[in-house]
This record gives structure tokens, sequence and C-alpha cells, in this order.
């Protein structure tokens, strides 16, 4: 929607100035010779220019206009009456006169984003470290189902390690996320997001006093589905909604 308002904004401008050199054309053509801005003398004292003199053209105004009534009546120019293509041109660019660019959608200054201290410019860190977290949960579910296949001190080892390194991971990420969303409008990530730091927590724990078991296997299983749901909600903050879900 901005850029369809920034678009906007670049081809008013651009319309105008179309209008414009259209109204010239015809100006130089029909008029010049009588009111032309050069002329020692013009008819009547009157010059027809671009921008108009306030006293021939009332701006939104055709009808309040004296310019616009003496072409509308065939008065001017004199001989030769104006085809009404170019009447229209004559009117329409009056009648545009009258509309002010400042009330234009694009005078809305776009959002800045929330002006950052030092604690909320570190939570910007958030975006990065979040990812290494992500990654560890799915890393170990992926090592913990390889290990109830095919039982192995290889898969074990890749579990803990994941689920170690992971919950200290989610623990930075939630906390630099907490600072990021200072200001923000993060809704319900920052509930999930910090749901799922807390299971990782625990589920590390649970691999700490319980070991290879299926306590901890659910625990591991329920924050993924936590965490890969946060990710979710974060991933549509970023990127609008059409991504994963
Ligand atoms: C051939 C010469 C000639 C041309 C071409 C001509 N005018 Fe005039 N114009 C005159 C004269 C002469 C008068 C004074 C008429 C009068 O006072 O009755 C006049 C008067 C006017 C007036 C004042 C009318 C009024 O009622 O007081 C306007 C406005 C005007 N011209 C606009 C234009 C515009 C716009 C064009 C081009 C589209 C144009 N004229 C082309 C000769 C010309």
């Amino acid at each position: 929607m901005k850029y369809v308002i920034a678009l906007l904004a670049l081809l008013l401008p651009v319309a105008a100035y179309a209008q414009e050199e259209a109204v010239a054309k015809i100006f130089a053509k029909r008029c010049a010779e009588c009111h032309g801005a050069d002329l020692q003398k013009p008819k009547k004292g009157i010059k027809v220019t671009i921008p108009p003199d306030a006293k021939l053209v009332t701006p939104g105004k055709p009808d309040d206009s004296p310019l616009w009534k003496a072409i509308r009546s065939n008065e001017m120019p004199p001989d030769n009456p104006m085809p009404d293509q170019e009447k229209t041109v004559i009117y329409n660019w009056i009648k545009s006169m009258g509309e002010k660019p400042a009330e234009k959608p694009a005078a809305v200054p776009a959002p800045e984003p929330p002006k950052g201290n030092t604690l909320k410019a570190i939570g910007k860190f958030h975006v990065i470290v979040i990812h290494f977290p992500i990654a560890l949960i799915f890393a170990a579910v992926f090592a913990e189902i390889w290990g109830r296949i095919r039982p192995g001190a290889w898969q074990d080892t890749a579990v803990s390690y994941c689920v170690y390194i992971g919950a200290i991971g989610a623990v930075m990420a939630c906390s630099l996320g907490f600072l990021y969303g200072i200001g923000r409008n993060v809704g319900e990530h920052q509930l999930f997001g910090f749901m799922g730091a807390s299971l990782f927590v625990a589920t590390a724990l649970a691999r700490i006093c319980y070991g290879r078991s299926w306590q901890f296997t659910t625990l591991l299983a329920v924050t993924a589905l936590v965490i890969g749901y946060a990710a979710h909600l974060g991933g549509v903050l970023v990127h609008g909604s059409f991504l994963l879900l």
C-alpha cells in the first residue's frame, strides 16, 4: 500500500506536467497571436499564460473563470471556435488546479520504526541468534528419531549436544527478543517464543536428569512444536503471512 501511494505521488506531478504541456500548446496555437506573453500590446491588455493571471482563472472553478467563460461561449478565439476536445483540456486544467497536493494521502509520512536506544539496538541480534536454537531443536529431533530406530552412542551424543547448546541459544534469543519487541506490536509471537525457550530449558534438564527416556522424548517433541509455531509467528512478523502455514 505504501508503494502504491508513493507511486501515485510520483505520477501525479508527471500527469500535471503532461496536462500543462497540452494547455500550453493550445494557448500557443489559439491565443498567443493576440494575448502572447511576449506581446507589447496584447488585446485588451490580457496575457494568456501558464500559470494564469489570477484575474482570468479561479483555481478549481472554471465557471467562475473569465478565461473559460470566453472559451465556452466561443467568444475566444474570435474567428474560428475551439474544438470541443481542446475545450475539455482547458476545462480540466482549471478544474484540477483546485486539488491541493498537500491533501493527497502521499503526504502521510510512512510510520517510522521505533527509535532505538542501546538495549533495543542489541535486541536486533534476536533476528540472527534465533536461527540457532530453531535449527538445533530440529537437529535434536532428527537425531532422536534416528536413535530410536537405530540406537547408538553417536545418536545419543548428537541429541545431548544439540539440546544443551540449543537451550542456551534459546535463552539468549528469547532475552534478545524481549528487547527487540520493545515498542513493537509482536502479539502472540512473544508468548510462544517465551514458552518455547522455557520448554527448551526444561528439555535440557530432562536430558540431564533422565537421559534417554520417554519423558525426554515427549518434552523434546512438544518443545519442537511450540518453537516451530513461535518461529512461524516470527516469520509472519518479518515476511507476511504467506510463508509456512
Ligand atoms: C485574433 C485575436 C485574438 C485571439 C486569437 C484570441 N483573443 Fe482573446 N481577445 C481578443 C480581443 C480583441 C479581445 C477584447 C474583446 C472585447 O473586449 O470585446 C479579447 C478578450 C479576451 C478575454 C476577455 C473577455 C472578456 O469578456 O472580457 C479573454 C479572457 C480572452 N480574450 C481570452 C482568450 C483566450 C483564452 C484565447 C485563446 C483560446 C484568445 N483570447 C484568443 C482577441 C483575441
